[in-house]
């Protein structure tokens, strides 16, 4: 079937068609800067560039970067404020003319990664976590998702998780990766502690370097592991929620 995938990210918006027998891209992925200020409609006007860039007339599922319930986007913590009670499965589909699936951009991603990378034919309780603008995540028991957890926003040290652990803030505070890495410990040890996952998979962009800051990564019991599909991972599990429409 052809099927394609959009990530919506604070910074681009990329697609591409989707070869689900693979569980990667058919064609190379083509993307938009995210448009400043992130509102709806810019963003939807993004979405549109790059679907008709591909001429892609099926089902399309988009990702987000916030809680997505019933197609309706709950939260916007790295996006402009006007996507809070936004209808965007309804407004993309009618925009696009085309059956529209919206969901969680680490949702999606932790999908990918279950099912064609990191955490393939594993069971038990498994945490995907995307470290990015912000810190998504994803949670798996015996392959079946609960979607819209939202671990990057546990408090920790009286701060946002995200704020303080995310590939941003390494950026932004110019943090060696020595420093990051013994954030992120903190951070795991946390997520840990209240949910004992047999395994972690640590995706975003910055997971292409994890030799850098996974052996640094200490007392953790669970098993760490960089994600497999990297950036494509919001696409092909975008396209694999299309799918099902
Ligand atoms: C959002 C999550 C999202 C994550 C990664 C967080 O700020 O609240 O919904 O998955 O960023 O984009």
């Amino acid at each position: 079937m052809n099927v394609f995938g959009v990530d919506i990210g604070g910074t681009g918006i990329k697609g591409a068609p989707v070869d689900l027998d693979k569980g990667d891209l058919s064609e190379e992925r083509f993307k938009v800067l995210t448009p400043q200020p992130s509102t709806p409609e810019s963003v939807i006007e993004g979405v549109q560039e790059v679907v008709t860039h591909f001429g892609h007339t099926g089902p399309l599922g988009v990702t987000f970067p916030g809680v997505v319930v019933d197609g309706v986007t709950r939260t916007a913590a790295n996006v402009d404020q006007g996507w809070v009670g936004f209808d965007a499965r309804t407004k993309i589909s009618e925009k696009l003319g085309l059956p529209v699936v919206v969901l969680n951009d680490a949702d999606a991603a932790g999908v990918a990664e279950i099912t064609f990378g990191a955490g393939r034919g594993r069971g038990g309780t498994i945490i995907l976590l995307t470290l990015g603008t912000g810190i998504g995540s994803a949670i798996f028991v015996d392959g079946r998702l609960v979607p819209n957890t939202e671990l990057g926003h546990l408090e920790l040290h009286g701060h946002d998780a995200e704020k303080k652990a995310s590939a941003k803030a390494r950026e932004d505070e110019d943090l060696s990766w020595h420093h990051w890495a013994h954030r992120l410990t903190k951070y795991l040890a946390h997520v840990e502690m209240l949910f004992s996952p047999d395994l972690f998979v640590l995706g975003g962009g910055v997971s292409r370097k994890a030799e850098k800051f996974v052996p640094l990564i200490e007392g953790i019991k669970a098993e760490i592991v960089p994600a497999e599909l990297q950036n494509n991972a919001g696409i092909v599990g975008a396209a694999m929620a299309a799918a099902k429409l």
